[in-house]
């Protein structure tokens, strides 16, 4: 069978990346969407002399892993108050840039519970009015900025719901390394982390195809070369540039993959014991690859091109790895019974994403 890749998202890459977007923006009004932070971080100053009078509107009232009682309001003033706004500006992580695709569209209503009826499976959602959405990430890697989906939270009924549409494909990503000089030393490793998974994710994938392994091998052996070094020498523009590349190389390759077995676990690590996202997709990662290993042939060469001979003391690597970042690798670390955890991995492996992996049906011995 022929492989297939699809990835409409035009990328700008580079150090000073950010003074393109009027070109980017070509005449037309934009609505900067970031974070609370962003004012006093000096950059919403920086985004108005760049956007000059094509900046119509600023909304940073962006909350870590967006829910449905928060986004609401927002949503809803949005699509009353900026008729004249055609391009969102997402300017963050992957929750300003997840909020700014729920942002994007509308049905005739304008009415948030729509959208949320629609994610939820409840009705179908057919958006008739979209903007176009530029995403701008501060940090290295969620990957949000060359896929389609976000994820949105409704903590109140414990669910996690993935907005994917036709329309939620950003129309450029503008990866500025120079935007990451100043990112704390925690969302350094858990956004490294988070892109280290989408590349190992999009490998052990039954959607995987030799396109999405190559930019996913070339993303792994960056990010266990740079991650270590960037956390001792955070203002080095270099590390920072290399880390972005391969933060954008496994956004590329999950973005015709999607997530699989370890992202499924995060979900319900992030609702029940709140992990941050990075962590909560990546502790599990070592888990994951030894119950990977040996499923299919193909899969096992793309690890070991990736992860180094021989493959079966990939896993140990990789936990010596994760570990030495300061990062535990199991459950039981997070307070998580062997019992919870077993239900927790039955459970992500029905989950969307969980159906994506390779492994065979019932991985919980070796997972736990
Ligand atoms: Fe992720």
């Amino acid at each position: 069978m022929n492989a297939h890749y699809f990835n409409p998202v035009h990328s700008v890459y580079g150090a000073g990346a950010l003074s393109s977007l009027p070109e980017l923006l070509d005449g037309r009004r934009a609505a900067v969407v970031t974070f609370p932070e962003a004012r006093a971080l000096g950059l919403v100053a920086r985004l108005e002399a760049v956007l000059g009078d094509r900046l119509a509107c600023v909304i940073d009232c962006i909350s870590p892993n967006p829910d449905v009682q928060e986004l609401s309001q927002t949503y809803e003033d949005f699509w009353r108050t900026c008729a004249e706004v055609e391009v969102i500006v997402a300017v963050g992580g992957g929750s300003a840039i997840d909020t700014a695709k729920a942002l994007m569209v509308a049905d005739e209503s304008g009415r948030f519970d729509a959208l949320v009826s629609g994610l939820a499976g409840e009705k179908p959602f057919t958006p008739t009015r979209f903007k176009r959405l530029i995403a701008v990430p501060t940090t290295a890697g969620t990957g949000s900025e060359v896929t389609p989906w976000a994820t949105i939270w409704d903590r109140a009924r414990q669910k996690k719901h993935s907005l994917h549409l036709p329309q939620t494909w950003p129309e450029y990503a503008v990866i500025d390394p120079e935007l990451m000089l100043s990112l704390p030393a925690s969302v350094t490793l858990q956004s490294g982390l988070d892109a280290l998974s989408h590349a190992l994710e999009s490998i052990w994938n039954v959607n995987a195809n030799p396109l999405s392994d190559t930019m996913a091998c070339s993303a792994v052996h960056e990010i266990l070369a740079v991650l270590p070094a960037l956390m001792q020498q955070p203002q080095d523009l270099g590390l920072r540039g290399r880390m972005a590349l391969a933060a954008l190389q496994a956004g590329m390759a999950f973005s015709n993959t999607k997530t699989a077995l370890a992202h499924s676990i995060s979900y319900e690590m992030t609702l029940r014991y709140g992990l941050p996202h990075g962590i909560a997709c990546s502790f599990s990662l070592p888990m994951v690859l030894r119950s990977a290993i040996g499923q299919r042939a193909d899969r096992d060469a793309v690890l070991e091109r990736a992860l180094g001979a021989p493959l079966a003391e990939a896993p140990e690597r990789l936990e010596r790895f994760i570990e030495g970042l300061g990062v535990k690798t199991r459950f039981g670390d997070y307070g998580v019974s062997a019992q919870e955890a077993r239900a927790m991995v039955l459970h992500a492996q029905g989950g969307a994403r969980g159906k994506n992996f390779i492994g065979r049906p019932t991985p919980t011995e070796t997972l736990t």
